[in-house]
Order: structure tokens, then sequence, then C-alpha cells
């Protein structure tokens, strides 16, 4: 059994949710819960009935639990409906996890850069960081890994670096959190197979998004988990928000089972790959003298390397009053910052505003790679 958190000895199911979960049966009169009258519930349009207006499990809706699972399941993870929570966005997901497992000193296994807003949320509940080599693994009870292309770096594990964490993380007893939100955006033919379809009998955490191939705006996200883990994990979200919005869930749903979603995805996916390659056409007019990079095979984003290792969070005012955002790559580290690295995202801005931006930008890096050099 893997250790959780202190505070998770404080952890109950909420006895009202529980109770809410029967009161749709057929013929149920409940007096539980606080539930408004289905005739005081605002009248919508188009497919939206009172019932998606109405409280709902914190689980998420069952045809979208469904339908998750499916996906999942063809993904070689070893999940099913009943074990998968519909998320207010992944985000929430690293809340819950960094909840059930972390108390101050708990030692979190992290890729190096990684995602900012993971490491604020670690941080927040008092993760000692260590790497993603062996020893790092094996000294962590917790490992949270964007195996397939990474923010920042956009980059994608390989399959025998994927075999390692999966064996590390089981043979150690480690908890194994994958965040995979970008899978779906593939540029090349890689291999995306999630880690923990390598993780059978182990504890692991999967987590996915509708953020990027649909609608950030509706906050939906998804999470499945080892049976050791799941229920404590619905527990925690029962008590963070109830449940995520149905409303949000319903439209989900009918644009994920839907004829053209299949289609929807394979034309996102020609359009990023375009807007990526426009990108570094660009980056060679403008970085080739002053930076290093790979076009990411997947993902939204270019990590530069800068030929001299200036802090570049020091760069983004001047930047920004040009007219110009980035993010700083220091940011991402877990540890003592690689100096001298940007975040750059691809997908927003259109060809022109790409060609404008990244022409300011440059003209910024080589100014001052000019003033040190004088
Ligand atoms: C690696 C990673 N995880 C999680 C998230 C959160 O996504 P959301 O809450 O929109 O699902 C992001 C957002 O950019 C991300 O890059």
């Amino acid at each position: 059994m893997p250790t959780f958190s202190d505070r998770i000895d404080g952890l109950r199911p909420s006895p009202i949710r529980t109770v809410l979960s029967v009161v749709d049966r057929p013929g149920m009169v409940s007096f539980a819960g606080g539930l408004p009258a289905a005739a005081a519930l605002p009248a919508w349009s188009g497919s939206v009935g009172p019932e998606t207006l109405q409280y709902g499990a914190s689980e998420g809706e069952p045809a979208l639990r469904r339908a998750v699972a499916d996906h999942l399941h063809a993904l070689g993870v070893d999940t099913t409906a009943d074990r998968v929570i519909i998320l207010s966005g992944s985000q929430q997901g690293i809340d819950l996890v960094a909840k059930l497992m972390i108390d101050a000193g708990t030692i979190t296994a992290v890729d190096d850069p990684t995602y900012l807003a993971a490491l604020q949320v670690l941080r927040l509940y008092g993760a000692d960081f260590t790497g993603l080599d062996d020893t790092g693994l094996a000294d962590a009870s917790l490992a949270y890994v964007v195996p397939t292309f990474a923010n920042p770096t956009g980059a994608c594990a390989s399959g025998p670096e994927r075999d390692r964490i999966a064996d590390t993380c089981r043979e150690n007893g480690t908890v194994l959190f994958e965040d995979d939100p970008y899978r779906e955006l593939a540029y090349a033919d890689v291999d995306r197979t999630p880690i923990v379809a390598r993780m059978h009998g182990a504890s692991w955490i999967y987590q996915g998004s509708f953020s990027k191939t649909f609608a950030p705006g509706l906050r939906l996200g998804f999470m499945t988990a080892s049976p050791d883990l799941f229920d404590r994990l619905v527990m925690l979200k029962q008590a963070v928000d109830l449940h995520s919005s149905r409303l949000s869930q319903q439209i989900v749903l009918d644009a994920i089972t839907g004829s053209g979603w299949q289609d929807r995805l394979d034309s996102l996916v020609d359009f990023y790959r375009d807007r990526r390659d426009g990108f570094d056409e660009l980056l060679r007019t403008y970085f080739a003298d002053l930076a290093d990079w790979t076009s990411p095979p997947g993902g939204l984003f270019f990590w530069l390397r800068l030929r001299e290792p200036m802090d570049t969070r020091r760069l983004l005012d001047e930047a920004v009053g040009r007219g110009v955002a980035f993010m700083p790559g220091e940011e991402f580290y877990a540890g003592p910052p690689t100096l001298g690295t940007m975040r750059l995202n691809f997908s927003h801005a259109d060809h022109d505003d790409a060609d404008r931006g990244l022409r300011i930008l440059a003209d910024l890096v080589a100014e001052r790679f000019d003033r040190r050099g004088s």
C-alpha cells in the first residue's frame, strides 16, 4: 500500500454524496441534500435537459466516464468506467494527487524542467524534489511525469525510457502519476503508449484533458488510477467541488461520441503541424545564430536554448514592452535552473504575428548578446 499524506487520516467519504448517488432511482423520494426543485431550474434550449442543471455525481456523468474508459482501454490502460473520475480540468487532478500523497518533505521525482503549474502545486503541499533517474525514482514516494510531448520541452520519451520508468517505479513502490494532456497532438509517428499501461499490479494514476483537443474554457479533464488509490481520489474530489460542470460534460460527451470527432482530431493535428513547421522556419530565419532547438514531435511548444547562458526572466519585461510575451525557461525547473532557455508556444499566433514576434524577440536577444560581448 502506498504511503499517503498525513491529512488522508482525516479523509472520510461525504455522507451527502453517498445518499445523493441513489436519489435518481425511480420512485425514490429524497429529503436528502439541498437539491433545487426540477421545476425551479432555468429552461434551456437545445439538448440540455433539466437534469444537466441539477447536482450530479462526483465521479462524473456515467456516459462520459464510459467513453473515457473505452478510449483508455484502447490505449492499453487497465481501467473500467467505474474507475474514471471526470475532473474540472486536469490541473485539478494535480491538486488531488498532491493532497493524497504529499506532506512537507515528501520526496517527489520530476523531470527537470517540467510543467510549472505542477511544480507550483507540489511545492505548495511541501514536496522535496528529486530527478527521474533510477536513484531519484527509487527514493521518491511519488513520480510526476509528462512523457508525451512534455510541457515545456515538447519531448516524447522513447519506449525503453517508458519501460525504465515503469519498472523502477514498480520495483520500488513509487506511485507513478502520468499527466498526458498533449497525446492527441502528435505530428510524428512516435511511441505514445502510456507508461501506466506497463504497470499492471502497481500503484499508478493517469490523467488527460479535453482542453487541448476541444475547449479549455469548459474546464474538463479525466483521471483513472489503480484500485488502491481510486476511492481516496474520489473522496478528495467530493471535498473540492462536489462534481464538475454537467453542462460542460454534456457538451464534451456530444463532441467525442459524435461522428465528426476523429475528423476534428485529424484536422487539428494537420493545422498545428503546419503551425509548427511555419514556426520552425521563422526560428531558422531569426534565431539560427542565437539559439538551438529541435522541432517537437507533438504538443504545443518549442524549447529554445540560447547560445549564451543569460537568465531569460530578465528579458521578459523588455520583451513585453516591445509587444512580445514568452515563458522564461528558468521557471520550469524544480531545482537551480539551467540559464538561457525559453518556451515558445506555436499554436496561438498566426504566421504574421509569429513573424513579427520572433523578429522582435531575436533582436532583443541579439542586443543582449552584443552588450555582454562589448
Ligand atoms: C502538463 C500539463 N498538465 C496539466 C495542464 C492543465 O490543463 P487543464 O487543466 O486545462 O486540463 C496543462 C496545461 O497546460 C499542462 O501543460
